[in-house]
């Protein structure tokens, strides 16, 4: 919807995306004792089959998926700079990989939008990206949606 509505505003525009998941769901073995929650994911919320329905949502000129698991995936990324993150695996250790990789390839005035930032039981994570940004300076930005966005001010 985002991208329809900037092409629409400016037929030059043009977005690559890059869009990894297992589509398999939360790997067992990053899952952390203080994330039961993400067992719960896993049983009622991703379903197996969802990957062609993905697929066929994404304009394929412009769209790469890098199926598998984050952190192994990420190395298939091959640019140095990036416009907007969205981080959405519900536990720390992949989100945690993919911010240290992603965070100092996004340019200044990039955007990067946490998922699961205010939802009370995932306070794993809202931790990591407190200590995390607490050492750059900057305070993620609660939405009402329980998302959170953090701008990247510079270099
Ligand atoms: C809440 S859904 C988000 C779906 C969609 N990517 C989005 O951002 O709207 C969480 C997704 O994270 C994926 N995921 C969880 N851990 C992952 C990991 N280590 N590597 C890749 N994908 C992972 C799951 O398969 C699931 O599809």
């Amino acid at each position: 919807m985002v991208i329809n509505y900037f092409e629409l505003r400016d037929p030059e525009f043009r977005i690559e995306m890059h869009l990894f998941d297992t589509f398999a769901g939360i790997p067992q073995a990053q899952i952390r004792p203080d994330e039961p929650l993400a067992h719960w994911h896993n049983e009622n919320n991703y379903a197996g089959d969802v990957k062609e329905r993905v697929v066929s949502l994404f304009p394929a000129d412009r769209t790469t998926f890098h199926i598998g698991m984050v952190p192994d995936t990420l190395s298939g990324f091959k640019g140095d700079r990036v416009d907007f993150i969205s981080l959405d695996m519900n536990i720390v250790e992949p989100e945690k990989a993919a911010l240290e990789f992603f965070w100092p390839k996004l340019r200044p005035g990039g955007i990067l939008l946490i998922d699961d930032y205010g939802f009370q039981k995932h306070t794993s994570q809202r931790n990591f990206y407190d200590r995390f940004f607490d050492a750059s300076g900057a305070i993620p930005l609660q939405l009402p949606t329980g998302q959170a966005i953090v701008m990247k001010r510079s270099g």
